[in-house]
Parts: C-alpha cells; sequence; structure tokens
C-alpha cells in the first residue's frame, strides 16, 4: 500500500547574514514534525531553503565589494553546514536562485499576466527596503513601517501588479471553509481585519534595482521578492517544469511553518495567488512566536544581537539546544532566550532527570545482573501504574504533536521520566539486592526501569535524534522493538538484551562559571588588544606566498595530550581526508570549543612529531593579547575551500 504522504515547510531564509537561533528555532521545529511523521510511517517531503534576491541583498553585496550570487553562496553554506550540525533531516534545499525555480517564477508570472490577474501599472507609496514592503499613508505607524518600525521612503515607479483586491471574498470564505487554514486561532483574527480593512492590489514587480528574476517578456522588471519567494513551496516539488511528479505527490502542502511576521504573506498573498492559478491551497499555515532577548527584543541581524546556534552546540550539544528550543516556549507564543535558562534546563531536566535515570539503570543492571537481567519476574500492583503511563505515552505525544505542540509532548515524556524515577526511589533496588530471596522482584523493578527507557526513547528521537539511540545502546534494545508501534507495547525488551553502563548523557554545567563564559563569549565583544607596533618580517613576493596551502578545515574530534599540558591534538576534515594536527593552544581553548568549528589550515606543512603525535599541519591562530590566543575561525566556509 502507497505511504500517506506528509509534505512540511519552513520558510526560506534570507541570506543577508549568518543563521541565528532564531532560525534554528523554526527549523528545528519542522525537523521535530517531518522526523515524528517519518516514525508514524508517512512518506515525508521537508523542505527548507533561502530567498536570496532583492534590494537588501544587492546592496549588501556591493557595501563587500562582490557579487550578490558571491554574496548569498557564502551564507548559504553558513545556513546549510548549521542545519548539518544540528541534524536537520530536509528532504530538499531549494535556493531561489536555481535554475529551475527562476525559469518557473517566470512561467508563473506570465501565465497570471495572460489570465488577466497581472497587469502593468504605476506604483506609488512609502517603501521600506529592509522589508521590501510598500505600505500605503494608512498603514504606516507612526510615520515608520509597521512591521519592523524603520524609515521609510516615497517611491514611484511603473511595475505590475496582481489583482489582490479580487480575492478578498474568497479569503474571507477560505478562511471560514477552512477552520484550521490559519493558526494559532488569534493569528486569523488579525487576518480577517486586515481583509476588512480592504485589501490593494499588490505591485509585483520592481524596477528600480535588478538582483531578481526578470520578468521574461518585460526585462526592465525583476519578479517582486515575495512572489518569488512563495513560489518556492511549488517550485521545489517541480511545479513548472518537464518533471511535476512530485508537486502532484507532495502538493498541497500539510503545512507551512512561519514566523508570526510573515504569516500575512502566507495567509492572504499565497492563498490568492495559488487561486489565480486554480491549484490547490496548502492545509495550513501555522505562526509560531519570536525567541527574544531578556530585554524583550527580537532576535535579528540587523540589531546585532544574534545568538550563534553554532558556538552553543559546540559547547552544550546538539540536542541539548534542540531539546530547550521545543520545551521551553509553547509553540505559537513568543519566548525568552537566556543563558540561564537554557543552561537550567540541561542540569535539571536533562542531566538530573533523563541523564540520571539511564545511568542508575544501567549501573543496577550492571551490579546486580551482570547486564543480564533474568527472565523470570515477580509482579506487583505498584507496577501498573508505570506500565500503563509508559504504554500510553505514544498517544499523548501524537495528540500534542498533531497540534505542534512541542513543548506538551516533551512534557508527558518528562513526566513519564519523572515517575519512573520516582518507582526506583519506591521499590527501593538496592534493600531488593541485598535480599537472595528477592531476585525475581529485583529482576521485575529493572526490566520495567529498561522497558520504560525503551519507550520513552523511542518518542524523543524525533526531537533528540543523537540521544535516543544511546539510550537504546546502553538498554541493548534490538531495531524492532524501537518502532512506533513498539512505543504503544509493553514488553517488548527481549530477556537476552545486553545492558551495559555507557557514556555519561548531558554531564552537569557549573551554572555560575559558564554563565560567566558564556556571556562573554556570545553577547560581548572581546576587547580590543592595545595596538603594539609589529616587528616586520622581510618582504616576500607572491611566489613564496604561494608555496604556502592554506586550507579551511572542520574539527571533528580534538581532545587533550597527556603529555603535553599546552598541546590539542585536533582530527579535521580538510574536505580530502582526514588529517591530526597538535596545536599549542590548549591554555585558551577546551576541546568542547573546537568541535564542529571551521578553522584555517596550512596544509603542506612538513609532518612533525610533538609528543607522540604526528602532526600534519598546522592551524592559524593570532596573538590577541599579551597572554591570549585566538583561533581564526570561518565558520561560514566549506571544509576543503582553499584560501588566497
Ligand atoms: N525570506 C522571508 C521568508 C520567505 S518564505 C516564502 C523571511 N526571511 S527571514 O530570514 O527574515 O525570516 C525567516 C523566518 O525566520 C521567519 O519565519 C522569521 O519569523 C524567523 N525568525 C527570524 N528571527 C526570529 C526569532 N528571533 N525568533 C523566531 N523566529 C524568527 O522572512
Amino acid at each position: 500500500m502507497e505511504k500517506k504522504t506528509f509534505y512540511i515547510t519552513t520558510p526560506i531564509y534570507y541570506p543577508s547574514g549568518n543563521a541565528h537561533i532564531g532560525h534554528s528555532y523554526c527549523t528545528v521545529a519542522s525537523d521535530a514534525i517531518a522526523r515524528y511523521k517519518r516514525l508514524q510511517g508517512y512518506d515525508v517531503m521537508f523542505l527548507t531553503g533561502t530567498d536570496e534576491h532583492g534590494q537588501k541583498i544587492e546592496q549588501k553585496a556591493a557595501a563587500e565589494g562582490v557579487t550578490p550570487k558571491e554574496y548569498v553562496d557564502k551564507i548559504v553554506a553558513n545556513f546549510k553546514n548549521l542545519w548539518k550540525l544540528m541534524n536537520i533531516s530536509n528532504d530538499r534545499f531549494i535556493r531561489t536562485t536555481d535554475d529551475y525555480h527562476v525559469k518557473a517564477v517566470q512561467k508563473i508570472f506570465r501565465a497570471l499576466y495572460e489570465k488577466g490577474d497581472i497587469y502593468k501599472g504605476k506604483y506609488e507609496g512609502w517603501y521600506c527596503t529592509p522589508c521590501e514592503s510598500f505600505w500605503t499613508e494608512t498603514q504606516l505607524k507612526d510615520g515608520k513601517c509597521p512591521d519592523c518600525g524603520r524609515e521609510v521612503k516615497w517611491d514611484e515607479e511603473e511595475a505590475y501588479f496582481f489583482r489582490l483586491s479580487n480575492y478578498a471574498d474568497r479569503l474571507l470564505k477560505l478562511y471560514e471553509d477552512q477552520p484550521d487554514f490559519i493558526q494559532p486561532e488569534s493569528r486569523k483574527h488579525e487576518m480577517i481585519n486586515f481583509i476588512k480593512q480592504g485589501l490593494d492590489d499588490l505591485c509585483v514587480s520592481r524596477s528600480s534595482f535588478s538582483w531578481g528574476i526578470p520578468v521574461d517578456f518585460d526585462q526592465k522588471h525583476v519578479v517582486y521578492v515575495w512572489l518569488d519567494a512563495l513560489t518556492n513551496y511549488i517550485t521545489a516539488m517541480g511545479y513548472g517544469s518537464d518533471d511535476e511528479s512530485d508537486y502532484k505527490k507532495y502538493w498541497p502542502a500539510d503545512v507551512h511553518f512561519v514566523g508570526k511576521e510573515i504569516v500575512r504573506f502566507h495567509t492572504i498573498i499565497w492563498p490568492a495567488m495559488l487561486m489565480a492559478l486554480d491549484l490547490p491551497l496548502p492545509k495550513q499555515v501555522y505562526g509560531h512566536g519570536w525567541l527574544l532577548f531578556g530585554d524583550g527584543t527580537k532576535m535579528s541581524k540587523s540589531k546585532g544581537n544574534v545568538v550563534d546556534p553554532g558556538v552553543l552546540c559546540s559547547r552544550y550539544g546538539v540536542d541539548a539546544i534542540r531539546y530547550f528550543l521545543l520545551r521551553e516556549i509553547p509553540f505559537g507564543a513568543d519566548g525568552v532566550f537566556t543563558n540561564e535558562a537554557l543552561i537550567n534546563r540541561i542540569n535539571s531536566d536533562l542531566a538530573n532527570d533523563l541523564g540520571n535515570l539511564l545511568s542508575r539503570t544501567t549501573a543496577m543492571a550492571q551490579k546486580y545482573f551482570g547486564g543480564k537481567i533474568p527472565a523470570q519476574h515477580e509482579a506487583e500492583p505498584l507496577d501498573e501504574e508505570l506500565i500503563t503511563m509508559a504504554s500510553t505515552l505514544r498517544d499523548r505525544c501524537d495528540k500534542a504533536i498533531d497540534g505542534y505542540q512541542f513543548s506538551s509532548a516533551l512534557t508527558e515524556i518528562w513526566k513519564l521520566i519523572a515517575r519512573t524515577n520516582k518507582y526506583i526511589d519506591e521499590t527501593m533496588p538496592w534493600a531488593l539486592g541485598k535480599d537472595e530471596t528477592k531476585r525475581e522482584r529485583l529482576a521485575a523493578v529493572l526490566y520495567n526501569l529498561c522497558e520504560s527507557l525503551r519507550i520513552i526513547s523511542i518518542l524523543l528521537t524525533p526531537f533528540m535524534p543523537d540521544t535516543a539511540p544511546k539510550i537504546q545502546a546502553q538498554i541493548g534494545a534490538p531495531a524492532e522493538t524501537l518502532t512506533y508501534q513498539a512505543a504503544g507495547t509493553w514488553g517488548l525488551l527481549p530477556a537476552d538484551a545486553e545492558i551495559v553502563k555507557g557514556e555519561t548523557l548531558f554531564p552537569r554545567i557549573d551554572v555560575d562559571k559558564e554563565i560567566e563564559e558564556l556571556n562573554a563569549l556570545i553577547v560581548t565583544k572581546p576587547a580590543a588588544p592595545e595596538k603594539k607596533k609589529i616587528e616586520g618580517l622581510a618582504q616576500i613576493g607572491i611566489d613564496d606566498f604561494s608555496k604556502v596551502e592554506l586550507r579551511v578545515a572542520q574539527v571533528t574530534a580534538c581532545e587533550p595530550i597527556k603529555r603535553a599540558k599546552k598541546l590539542l591534538k585536533l582530527t579535521l576534515d580538510d574536505g580530502e581526508g582526514e588529517r591530526t594536527v597538535a596545536s599549542g593552544i590548549a591554555k585558551w581553548y577546551k576541546p568542547e570549543d573546537l568541535v564542529g568549528r571551521h578553522i584555517i589550515l596550512v596544509a603542506n606543512l612538513k609532518p612533525a612529531v610533538l609528543c607522540g603525535v604526528e602532526s600534519q599541519g598546522m592551524i592559524l591562530a593570532a596573538d590577541a593579547g599579551e597572554d591570549d590566543v585566538r583561533v581564526i575561525f570561518a565558520d561560514d566556509v566549506p571544509a576543503g575551500s582553499r584560501v588566497h
């Protein structure tokens, strides 16, 4: 039988600056849904990508003296690296500069023009450059852009218009006929009010800049960036190309996840465009809230208050960050990101509750039964509550996930974790262990603990894809006991399962020390060292310089070297393979500061043996102060790139 399909999308991000934790938020949420649906047996299509055209990108590229394409290529690589690091399981990644997308957008624009839904006119209005939006006088808030609050300027140009005003009634009817189309409910009321104030036709071309998709029958104009961007959801599936099979299979999308400020584009302009094209509409648009800083402002590139998700992931592990983002904030609402809240969650929920449950269970299974729990069990009525709670957990998670309530799903999982920890206190296995006649009862208790962990681990997989398999390996659960079906059935762990005590899942963090370090690392810029005159070396020609092969490499592993306090041993992926480098930076960096990061490698240095380690190169670092050395990072450049 053909599997049921499920198509989920993130917005496509503007590559106007590197990805920040606000971008990770929506992508991690979408990833958790994609993984959950795959676990449930759906044929999932999960799409993300980048929205690369527009005046803002053109201006930024010009300021850096590069072409817009060069500018976005670099940042898109940063987004892709981050998604890889964060275990994002997207099936496709669309770039609006991709050839197939460009052609399909031109085709769509022409089709709308030929049908009369797009016509040529003249545009006058207040334009907000960062938002790429025109506003009428009445829409302005205190004379500024109603979306971002920045200055607007009066602009006038010959342009093409989309007859959005024709669709007001059909849109209102859509919201009525499909009550779930806009979620959460509150956002629906905002949209209804917006439409009732009157919809103007939408200007869908620009001629004041050129970084966009040209209107193929009138090359002076480029397609408005939002019309270009919104169509990505169908062009990525092949709509408008020679092969529309994926479009036919996956469209309409089951849900578009978007931030609350772009719900308007997705629930008014996008459905109206699809109506004009006579195409099916997405089933739902879910507008999530923003991740705010402690001071209540939105994290954003233009305000410069951006938290680097790569740094957070390398310090605490990807799953800790994924967990925090999904657990801390009910999806739909705004939530505050603070370093304190993050570390407290890691310590209490991950290290204490989950980590301890696993380590206590596996340690006791080892201690009392050498890792193999005997098959003879003695049950007691006390077990029933745990068994019922565990075998019904899947239903509660399903319900929460159906409404995209990640936080509720995780709360349910943590209730079972807490109940299982309490079960240890109630059954006191350490007392049973002292009494030979209680062996069968002890076996039952430990088996129940492992079973509970098995079910927990399956349902955790979509949220914490690195951690779940670690739990499953430690309790020795075979693959057939780890399916979605198996999550709803108690008693599947076989008697011969081998239980081993493995690595600690989440080491406890010293809160005060960590906060201090983190604040210094992320929020404040390092003070500039006093300028010292640099003793120059003799000049060299370009020939000498070009003898040095500099290459970007990713640190895949890092550990101290026992015999040399000053050295760290780094394992690098230099784009062609693996190599080891010993570097004298142990005083300034811990291994976890470096893993996952991209550095610059002197790739053709003769190997040398340092304290028993063959060092196959050198990494670039700067003397940043009296006694301060800083590695030169190049996180937005793919491993293997040559540096000139
Ligand atoms: N390119 C458009 C989307 C086009 S979709 C057809 C865009 N890009 S964006 O990069 O500015 O924002 C992309 C998404 O990131 C938006 O949904 C936005 O809400 C989200 N976020 C950006 N900063 C955020 C937070 N601080 N918190 C949560 N999400 C945030 O808009």
